[in-house]
């Protein structure tokens, strides 16, 4: 019996495979490298020293996801794949409605044909909207703020009335907030394709001297030191997470929850750039730019439901977050030009 992992060359679908392998799961992983890297595999299985299954499929190709279900043993499903930048999604919303849900669809669709009812979905901290108050608990009121968030919140929707309508089903909704980092060995990290927009990636390219300007999108804000702040969590430790998420659901005879998965600190941009100029000797001379819209001054996790129900709690700090992500643009850097 395997787990099957859709987007499992991603960046979080990566960590997660090394991390469910560690743990002895059988996987089967398919991905159509959109926003990925056939170099993932290979960073897998030299990582973990084992070999898996892989289809290179689109989610939106019905035979191609109907053909991994017939030739393998699927006993659940961690699904990750999907459009995630919120800015393409507010300029192109049908594109990611589009992918999004009905990849979605297929996938339950064909769960449903063959009888396999465990579903481990790839939510966000996105679905709490603006929340009102930090720290985020689970049982915060949902909203969508951006077309992305919408897509994440539809198929949370989704689970919740696919469960009510045959309770034989398990999901497990899995809320990130802001995955960084890399695996220690430099081998996989977050290697988007295209020009990035999260905060992390945005760093490493201009300590990559590959990007002349990073700004801090506003310093005015009511928080401490004027930055935003987020809950910044380590990819592996996110991915030991998903890890707990496939025991849960393997215990649980059905049922619906969502956990928080973060660390329940939150840290400044300000203290993140800071951080990661110190602990990588490097000057990333960064400037203090406007607001972007839509950002919510303070957003950060409550994760102590994760703990007392997946037994799972974030152990890396942001000094590993900040060393592990540069150490893997390093790596790759050198893989390319050597
Ligand atoms: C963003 C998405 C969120 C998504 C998440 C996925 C938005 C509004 N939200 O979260 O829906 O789930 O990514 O990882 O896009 N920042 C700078 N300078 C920059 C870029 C960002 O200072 O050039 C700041 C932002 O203001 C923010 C922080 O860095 O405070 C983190 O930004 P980002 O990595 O984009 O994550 P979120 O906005 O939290």
């Amino acid at each position: 019996m395997a787990v099957l992992v859709s987007g499992g060359a991603g960046f979080i679908g990566s960590h997660t495979c090394v991390e469910l392998l560690n743990a002895g799961e059988d996987i089967v992983v398919f991905d159509n490298f959109y926003n990925s890297n056939p170099k993932a595999l290979d960073g897998i299985r030299k990582i973990t020293g084992k070999d898996f299954k892989f289809y290179e499929a689109d989610m939106l190709e019905m035979a191609e996801v109907d053909k991994i279900f017939s030739e393998n043993d699927i006993e659940q499903v961690i699904h990750f794949a999907g459009y995630k930048c919120v800015p393409e999604s507010v300029k192109h919303p049908l594109k990611y409605y589009s992918n999004n849900l009905r990849g979605t669809f297929n996938i339950l669709e064909t769960m449903k044909k063959y009888g396999v009812t465990k579903f481990v979905f790839s939510s966000s901290a996105t679905v709490y909207g603006y929340p009102e108050k930090v720290p985020v608990y689970e049982d915060f009121p949902l909203s969508a703020i951006n077309p992305y968030g919408s897509t994440k919140l539809i198929i949370e929707n989704l689970c919740r009335e696919m469960y009510a309508a045959n309770p034989q089903w398990t999901f497990i909704l899995l809320r990130y907030f802001n995955p960084v980092g890399a695996h220690k060995s430099g081998l996989i990290g977050e290697d988007p394709n295209g020009i990035p927009n999260n905060l992390m990636p945005l760093v490493l390219d201009k300590a990559m001297g590959k990007r002349d300007i990073l700004q801090i999108t506003g310093a005015d804000y009511p928080t401490p030191d004027g930055t935003c702040i987020r809950d910044y969590i380590h990819v592996v430790d996110l991915a030991k997470g998903h890890v707990a998420a496939v025991k849960k659901a393997r215990e649980l005879e059905n049922g619906c929850p969502a956990y928080n998965l973060g660390t329940g600190h939150g840290y400044s941009v300000k203290e993140i750039l800071d951080t990661f100029q110190r602990v990588n000797n490097i000057d990333l001379g960064y400037t203090i730019g406007p607001r972007r819209p839509g950002d919510a001054a303070a957003c950060y996790s409550d994760p102590t439901l994760a703990e007392k129900e997946l037994g799972w709690k974030a152990e890396l700090g942001i000094e590993d977050m900040c060393r592990d992500a540069w150490h893997f643009v390093q790596v790759r850097n050198s893989e390319n030009n050597g």
